[in-house]
């Protein structure tokens, strides 16, 4: 294997232990991060993520408190849970753990939420400012991914950067990032003509379709920079991401693995969000 493996672990573990240092500094001036998370239904991979979050949050000393709602909660009951965690004064930022069950209308739901309390950063608010170069909160994964290519010295400006996916959560927010920090941007989705071809050119693959290992070695250009941010199992239950991580890491300069990469700075992120919403509010007065 000749790519250097960018470990996620390791940058998000530096980032709480300095928003750990912030947590305990607002905490003298009287100020309390809190994060709100909203789980709705059974499904077992959110209640892992959900999990996460939590045990992120009391390892910096933010306090959260979780809401789980059965399966059978209407979206009025849904609103009305947002409406109150909005109003109250203890919660600096509310995170609804998506998907939420089908009867339910997530574009509502993510406008209900202040976007001053946005911990994900999907309000369209805080989509248009991050899209005008002004943002507030940063998306959490793609902005996990940017710190990621920073802290290994991996320079975007001027390189060929293609996005994989075109979601709200990542791939659509992933190549405003990209383009603020000067790349050259294709975004590909399930119509792109040649998905192969286009691969070959970047510099920077990001992919964030969430299809089982679909990035083979012939799609990475010798040299490229290969960011895997999607997670899918086999039908024998193995978790593997968008790419082929064994060819692949032969191929690329670095490379992400499923687990201990992405997935730990998305939820840094998370928490520097609830941190800086927390701050936000505070300022208000
Ligand atoms: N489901 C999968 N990823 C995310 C995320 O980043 N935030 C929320 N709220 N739900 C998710």
């Amino acid at each position: 294997m000749s790519a250097k493996v960018l470990s996620g672990t390791e940058l998000a573990k530096k980032i709480k232990n300095e928003l750990k240092v912030t947590v305990e500094d607002l905490k003298k001036n009287g100020v309390h991060p809190c994060l709100a998370v909203v789980i709705v239904g059974n499904d077992p991979a959110s209640r892992i993520y959900v999990n996460l979050k939590k045990n992120d949050c009391a390892e910096i000393g933010i306090e959260s408190q979780e809401y789980a709602l059965d399966e059978s909660t209407t979206e009025e009951e849904l609103l009305a849970l947002i409406h109150k965690l909005n109003n109250d004064p203890k919660i600096s930022a509310i995170l609804v753990q998506s998907p939420v069950p089908k009867h339910i209308d997530e574009d509502r739901v993510i406008l209900a939420i202040n976007p001053e309390k946005d911990a994900d950063c999907f309000h369209p608010v805080n989509v248009g400012k991050l899209m005008i170069g002004k943002p507030e909160f940063l998306p959490c994964t793609p902005a996990g991914v940017m710190e990621l290519l920073e802290e290994n010295g991996i320079d975007v400006a001027g390189k060929e950067c293609v996005v994989v996916g075109r979601s709200n959560i990542v791939g659509k927010p992933q190549a405003i990032m990209l383009l603020s920090k000067n790349g050259t941007v294709t975004v590909c989705h399930s119509r792109t003509k040649n998905l192969e071809e286009v691969c070959k050119r970047a510099d920077i693959l990001v992919a964030a379709v969430g299809r089982a290992e679909i990035i083979k070695g012939s799609f990475v250009k010798p040299g490229a920079v290969v960011i895997d941010v999607g997670v899918s199992k086999t039908a024998e239950d193995k978790l593997v991401g968008d790419v082929d991580f064994a060819a692949v890491s032969e191929i690329a300069s670095a490379v992400t693995k499923v687990t201990g990469g992405v997935g730990p700075m998305t939820r840094a992120v998370l928490m520097k969000n609830t941190v800086k919403a927390a701050k936000l509010q505070a300022n208000k007065g």
